[in-house]
């Protein structure tokens, strides 16, 4: 891979599948242009078998780039050197190359955390949280709400119950319980990590058949307009957030990474903004 017809354009790009629907290209390209950067970011659907000989290739051309679903974890092994964020979740989101080693860091956490804090304030009663999925982005959640958020109670369903019984145990920590019905549950909070509601047309799960409606949703999905999720939070008058402040807060986190400086402030947040309208 090169980095495009002028040469000496940094390539950075998203790694995922889906990510058509992607608006990190978006925000990205618009810091590069505020910080004058001479770098362009692109969106590749790649499949598993190619993703991690793929960011490998980006970061030692002299870019680097982001991971989503479903490669989040797939990606650790392909790294030389990972953040304490990739060894304690066990999932990558940024990747780039420095002394010749490829670097991975999972900027999900703070990004969460970013999102948490305000969408908390003042401080609420969030107990218990409902953790939907067992991915690589419940990594990020969940470690952020066991080591910075201090949640006390977290309840985490997922699809395939084996890969949560997988995620509960390699985490060990009493806080956390797996449930088999999510609709047995009455959250304070429900968070959304799975990928469900990325097309737009079917949420995780129906918030009205939980034991009761929770006080926020946070769905880490977005898209072109609400996602369903907040959509059926909005009709049932329970506040909510998607994934678009987290995507700025990652992104912000990752751009630092890459450069040793963070983006020039606000640019991604109107980007992102205006992506959004575009799309709509
Ligand atoms: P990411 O790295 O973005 O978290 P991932 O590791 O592929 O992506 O995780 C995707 C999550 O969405 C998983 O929890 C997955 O559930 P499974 O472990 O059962 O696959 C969940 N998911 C994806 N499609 C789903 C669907 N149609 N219904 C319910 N959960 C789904």
């Amino acid at each position: 891979m090169t980095g495009g017809p002028r040469g000496s354009r940094a390539l950075y790009a998203i790694l995922g599948d889906p990510v058509a629907h992607s608006l990190s290209p978006a925000i990205h390209n618009a810091a590069f242009s505020a910080a004058g950067r001479r770098a362009r970011y692109v969106a590749r659907r790649v499949s598993a078998d190619e993703c991690g000989e793929l960011m490998r290739a980006l970061a030692m051309g002299g870019g680097g780039g982001n991971v989503t679903v479903p490669h989040k974890e797939r990606v650790v092994p392909f790294l030389d050197r990972r953040t304490r964020a990739v060894a304690a979740t066990g999932a990558c989101n940024t990747f780039w190359a420095q002394g010749g080693e490829v670097w991975g860091d999972n900027t999900d956490v703070e990004g969460f955390m970013g999102i948490w804090q305000s969408a908390v304030s003042p401080p609420a009663d969030t107990s218990p949280v409902l953790v939907l999925g067992a991915g690589g982005a419940a990594r990020a959640v969940l470690h952020a709400l066991l080591h910075s958020a201090g949640a006390s109670v977290i309840l985490m369903w997922n699809r395939t119950a084996s890969r949560a019984h997988r995620l509960l145990d390699e985490l060990d920590d009493e806080r956390l319980r797996h449930v088999h019905d999510w609709r047995a549950t009455a959250p304070a909070v429900v968070v959304n990590t799975t990928s469900v509601g990325i097309r737009g047309r079917h949420a995780p799960i129906d918030l009205e058949a939980l034991a009761t409606p929770p006080h926020l949703v946070m769905d880490l999905v977005y898209g072109k307009s609400a996602t369903p999720l907040c959509r059926q939070a909005g009709r049932l008058g329970i506040a909510s957030v998607d994934g678009r402040g987290m995507l700025v807060l990652q992104a912000e986190a990752s751009h630092a990474r890459w450069f040793g400086q963070a983006p020039p402030r606000g640019v991604m947040g109107r980007a992102l903004e205006a992506a959004s309208r575009g799309l709509g």
